[in-house]
């Protein structure tokens, strides 16, 4: 009984406590404020998992149409976050998680290795990204906005980024 009683009020205690830091202990919840100790692993280890189960392979192979349709996507729906070739977005960096510049080439945190935005992912991963969003970021769901084949078009056109594009899908990207 005394052992009970003893694990009911530690309980409550820990409850307690919880609590008094949600109130007092000054957690960031402004966008400026520093990240939280692991916040990036606490938020990244499950997401890679869940698209490492449930990613697809893309049902067509990248053309120029499907960049061109890809193009003209990312331009009304991406592109006020995630920037045009040449063109960033500055607000983007204002955010947090920041919103990466898709066309911009930056260096990897472990490999140090140069890359356009996201043209080292999978087009699989960049399709579930795209189709459920990313919670508490501000990355969108796109699954009911856009059809299957469109977020594809983008996906494979993300992956591209690194490449020469055909003419007609660059000036789509001005
Ligand atoms: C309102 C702003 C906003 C819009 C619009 C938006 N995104 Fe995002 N997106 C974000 C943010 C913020 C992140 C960063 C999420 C994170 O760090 O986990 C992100 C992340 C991503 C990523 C993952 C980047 C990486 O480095 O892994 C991809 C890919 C992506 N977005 C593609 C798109 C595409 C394609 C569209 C349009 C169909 C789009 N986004 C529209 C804000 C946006």
């Amino acid at each position: 009984m005394k052992f009970l009683l003893g694990f009911v009020v530690a309980l409550l205690l820990v409850a307690g406590g919880g609590w008094l830091y949600l109130k007092f202990g000054k957690l960031p919840v402004a966008a400026s404020d520093p990240a939280f100790p692991m916040e990036e692993d606490i938020v990244k280890v499950p997401l890679k998992a869940r698209i490492g189960r449930e990613m697809q392979q893309p049902p067509f192979p990248a053309s120029e149409e499907a960049f061109e349709q890809g193009a003209t996507i990312y331009k009304d729906e991406c592109a006020a976050c995630h920037g045009l070739p040449g063109q960033p977005v500055d607000f983007a960096q204002r955010m947090y998680p920041v919103a990466p510049q898709l066309f911009k080439v930056h260096t990897k945190k472990k490999s140090a290795a140069k890359v356009v935005g996201v043209s080292d992912d999978d087009p699989g991963e960049t399709f579930w990204k795209v189709k459920n969003g990313i919670r508490l970021t501000g990355m969108p769901a796109y699954g009911k906005i856009l059809s299957e084949p469109e977020m594809w078009d983008v996906a494979l056109l993300l992956k591209n980024a690194d490449q020469p594009l055909p003419d007609p899908v660059k000036a789509l990207l001005k």
